[in-house]
């Protein structure tokens, strides 16, 4: 990849390196949660082989020995239920079927088969928080009306003011507008309201009300059956509310800023949800195969998310801070080590993830001046578009450095083929309820869940046979197909497999992390991990490599020809000589 080798002025003199006391100390406990690298499957754009123009379970069935042969632990699928796709399949109106876009029940056997074969396991993703108002449950609470046991399944209540008319309190959607909407009563006088934190289409469950619990005790069992390892959890942190349903004095959102939710806020962190994912917990270890459950337990500060992950909860917790934390060596020092011992006080691994679904990807963020990183705010045509080259280059340094981390790592699809997000899609093919919800001010994320490209020249670089994909692909990834990779042992794809072949050989997850003493320059962070050494340079200026290492991988061609200089924006591995 080229570099900007011109700045090496500043490069100090090579020096032996040395260490700080440890932030963390190895794992004495060896379950596969604890070092995993779960790949996120986004089902509707990974492959499509029906032709309808959305990827199915067969397509991921098929791909599977590629994805495997990264070096994956687990896949995680992004919902694949029945759902009238409000939000993309996190509307759900039957936990226990496979909604026709993607397949059957039978492809999902069929997928498990296949995963086992491969040694690797299907993670679910449950929708806990709110179901789609097209669920039988939903519409037996609208017929059957006030007062009666199944609106005790939802969160209604009457208006305020003299006509009712005013929604029960202030609390805001995620997507933009109100959080409650107002049914008409089966009489056609218009009735109470009820509470979505999302899509008016995804009405919340009362998690107060046992029979919720009842309810999903029993979708998590159909999955496990199923040979489910494990469940990635929605909302993990807003199932139960405060039962008073006060007005909120934070952002409307129930965050201290845009995007974070904040655990004081009344619908966030009530101390009840624990309980539910106690009892999670112990479904999950009737089972054989270490069954686990990961949080987005979107909270802050990250020593309130460790909660979740309590020996008697949750396995894992998605660390969004680090996601959010951007192009800082200080700040990410500060994050890394603040997981680290916030995930060890209560004695679970820390995670690592730097893109999803929801917001735009890591190699667009680190190309553009003022990332946003707010979920739903997505680049579009209008914007100062990404500088591509940078993206990639700070991607790749990121992700390496990242993977030297100990603890788990996920990786959303597309992102070892180094892909950004379509930031110029044409504003009428947006589908994120997010869109039309603020009147277009937020763009939404449907610019990070384009579909994969595969090969080179089809209409949808192979994603589908049929030449159809529910969304564009940007020009661009034309030479990002995974199959142009996979001739190029410099590309993207490669560093990916070779990392994650070395973090495995290594142990590097269950490993320790003790920080480089004083680099020289703030901008260049560097930690141990056993005997690896993992430097990344963020700053302008070459840094001189510390004498007597060899070097095991790189994000690019990240030292010059003496091999003693790393470039900016890239990181290396080094062990001693
Ligand atoms: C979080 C999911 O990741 C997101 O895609 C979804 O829109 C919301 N939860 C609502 O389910």
């Amino acid at each position: 990849m080229p570099q900007t080798p011109e700045l090496a002025e500043s490069a100090p003199p090579a020096q032996h390196h040395r260490l700080e006391s440890p932030v963390h100390h190895a794992s004495t406990h060896d379950d596969w949660w604890r070092r995993s690298v779960i790949y996120q499957v986004y089902p509707r754009s990974f492959r499509d082989t029906t032709g309808n123009g959305v990827g199915d379970l067969p397509g991921i069935t098929l791909e599977l020995p590629k994805i495997a042969s990264l070096g994956v632990d687990a896949l995680w699928l992004s919902p694949f239920f029945a759902s009238p796709q409000r939000d993309a399949g996190y509307d759900v109106s039957d936990y226990c079927a496979v909604d026709p876009l993607f397949g059957t029940l039978g492809d999902f056997d069929d997928l498990v088969a296949e995963a086992n074969r491969l040694g690797v396991k299907i993670l679910v993703d449950i929708v806990p928080n709110h179901c789609s108002n097209e669920h039988l449950l939903f519409a037996r609470a609208l017929a059957q009306g006030p007062g009666s046991a199944a609106r005790e399944m939802f969160i209604f209540r009457d208006g305020r003011g003299e006509r009712g008319d005013l929604p029960p309190n202030n609390w805001q959607s995620h997507f933009g507008g109100s959080a409650w909407t107002r049914v008409t009563e089966a009489d056609g006088s218009p009735g109470q309201y009820y509470l979505h934190l999302f899509d008016s289409s995804q009405p919340d469950f009362n998690w107060d009300n046992p029979a919720v619990g009842d309810e999903f005790e029993h979708i998590l069992r159909f999955w496990l059956d199923r040979g489910a390892g494990g469940f990635r959890v929605d909302v993990a942190h807003a199932l139960v509310k405060d039962a008073a349903l006060p007005d909120w004095g934070g952002t409307p959102d129930g965050s201290p800023s845009p995007g974070f939710p904040f655990s004081d806020a009344p619908m966030f962190g009530r101390p009840g949800v624990h309980d539910v994912f106690r009892r999670w917990r112990g479904i999950c270890e009737e089972y054989d195969g270490e069954r686990v459950l990961c949080a987005e337990a979107n909270v802050h500060p990250i020593e309130a998310m460790a909660d979740w992950v309590r020996s008697d909860e949750m396995h894992q917790s998605f660390n969004f801070p680090f996601l959010h934390t951007g192009w800082d060596a200080q700040a990410l020092k500060g994050i890394i080590t603040r997981s680290l011992n916030a995930f060890d006080a209560v004695g679970a691994p820390s995670t690592w993830v730097l893109s999803n679904h929801d917001v735009a990807r890591h190699a667009t963020r680190f190309g553009t001046v003022a990332p946003a990183t707010r979920p739903g705010d997505g680049l579009g045509p209008e914007d100062p578009q990404p500088d591509l080259e940078l993206g990639l280059a700070r991607a790749r340094a990121a992700t390496l450095f990242m993977l030297g981390l100990p603890g788990g790592a996920y990786l959303y699809q597309g992102e070892e083929l180094g892909l950004g997000d379509h930031t110029e899609l044409p504003h009428p093919l947006r589908q994120d309820p997010t869109y039309a919800r603020t009147n277009g001010e937020r763009l939404g994320r449907d610019g990070c869940r384009v579909p994969l490209p595969w090969t080179p020249g089809n209409p949808t670089l192979g994603f589908s046979d049929a030449g159809e994909a529910w969304i564009p692909q940007p020009a661009t990834w034309q030479h990002l197909t995974r199959e142009a990779q996979e001739l190029d042992p410099d590309s993207t794809l490669w560093m990916y497999r070779n990392a994650l072949g070395l973090r495995r050989a290594r142990n590097l997850g269950l490993g320790d992390l003790s920080w480089l003493v004083d680099t020289g320059t703030p901008e260049v962070l560097g930690f141990a991990n056993g005997g690896l050494l993992v430097i990344m340079n963020l700053g302008n200026a070459q840094f001189t490599l510390p004498e007597g290492t060899v070097l095991q991988a790189s994000s690019a061609t990240a030292v010059d020809a003496t091999g003693r200089l790393l470039n900016p924006d890239s990181t290396v591995w080094l062990l001693p000589a």
